[in-house]
């Protein structure tokens, strides 16, 4: 029997680089959904918009960085649908249609709207868009009416809002949309290489694109265990986060790493020197796939078909919903 695949959207806005953070908290799960569900990965243009209206040139280059980093770790052109949000305009009508219908208390008491409010330094985000971020969002989602949607603890709150609209337009209408579920990535928590949360304003990660000498060189002003001093003092590895990075990238020597920092067999600049060594090794393939995508038009045509295929499933939504508004 031929088993119809379950919809899986998910996005990311195309801000900076992306990271080591990226690849372990969300592109790996990306990649394996991909064997399970019929997958939607978008670039979330507009999204960045959002917050870098006043400057929107960078956005263009850095859409198509990402793309040629979701090919390089494996997301796959032939299985998912890779787009554009600009590419696919009846988000934009669907978010239109759901900003008719979503009550403004809704937006304003969403977590991620006064947290942002508060953070985010140097712009002024007291707009109409920016209120209606987590529309925009639920216009993403519906318009391919996805069931699942993969995305760190942080986006809850959207992904609740979403079933809320969805719940909501149904109600006056007719039950077109499905009520989408979070899939949690069950993701380690990777820290910035100075100890802070992992941020593009902090610049303390590891890009997926950075060259094998600058990944050492990063790696090698991280932060370790303030106490060991000297080569002979013994060091806490529970402290240092380079400890953590191998704990994550060479899990299965993990042991003998921690004794050897805490007997004082290793030095700091080894320990980190085969942290690099591993980090080298895993983005190798990576860097090279990501230089064969940059090649030619060939992330072009990849963001071409993507939004061809985009536009058909996300028509044939919006055609319902005109039907179902009576139009
Ligand atoms: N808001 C998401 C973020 O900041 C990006 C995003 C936009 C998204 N549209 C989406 C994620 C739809 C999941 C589904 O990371
Ligand atoms: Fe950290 Fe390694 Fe130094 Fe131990 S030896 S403190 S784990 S860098």
């Amino acid at each position: 029997m031929d088993v119809v695949k379950k919809r899986v959207l998910s996005g990311m806005r195309p801000t900076g680089p992306l990271h080591l953070g990226h690849l372990l908290g969300a592109l790996e799960n990306w990649v394996r959904l991909q064997d399970e569900y019929e997958c939607y990965y978008m670039v979330a243009d507009w999204h960045a918009l959002m917050s870098e209206y006043a400057e929107p040139a960078p956005i263009g280059g850095f859409v198509r960085e990402i793309v040629a980093d979701w090919l390089a770790v494996g997301l796959d052109p032939a299985r998912s649908t890779i787009f554009l949000q600009s590419d696919v305009p009846e988000h934009a009508e669907l978010h239109l249609v759901f900003s008719m219908v979503t009550p403004l208390p809704w937006l304003e008491r969403c977590p991620t709207y006064k947290e942002q409010l508060q953070e985010v330094k140097g712009r002024d985000l007291m707009t109409y868009g920016f209120l209606g971020y987590p529309v925009l969002q639920a216009a993403d989602i519906l318009v391919y009416r996805a069931e699942y949607v993969p995305v760190g603890k942080d986006q809850l709150p959207h992904l609740e809002l979403t079933r809320e609209i969805a719940r909501r337009f149904n109600n006056f209408t007719r039950p077109i949309f499905p009520e989408p579920r979070a899939l949690l990535t069950p993701a380690p928590k990777l820290l910035g290489l100075d100890n802070r949360k992992m941020s593009k304003s902090y610049d303390n990660y590891i890009s997926l694109s950075d060259d094998p000498d600058v990944v050492r060189n990063k790696v090698r002003s991280m932060i370790t265990d303030p106490r060991r001093i000297r080569l002979a003092d013994p060091g806490h590895p529970d402290v240092c986060t380079v400890f953590a990075y191998r704990g994550l990238f060479q899990a299965d020597r993990i042991e003998e790493i921690e004794s050897a920092c805490r007997e004082a067999a290793v030095g700091c600049t080894a320990c980190k020197d085969e942290l690099s060594g591993a980090v080298n090794a895993l983005l190798d393939p990576i860097r090279r796939r990501r230089r064969e995508w940059l090649e030619g038009d060939r992330i072009e045509r990849v963001l071409a078909d993507g939004a061809a295929r985009a536009r058909a499933a996300a028509a044939e939504t919006m055609k319902q919903v005109r039907g179902a508004l009576g139009w």
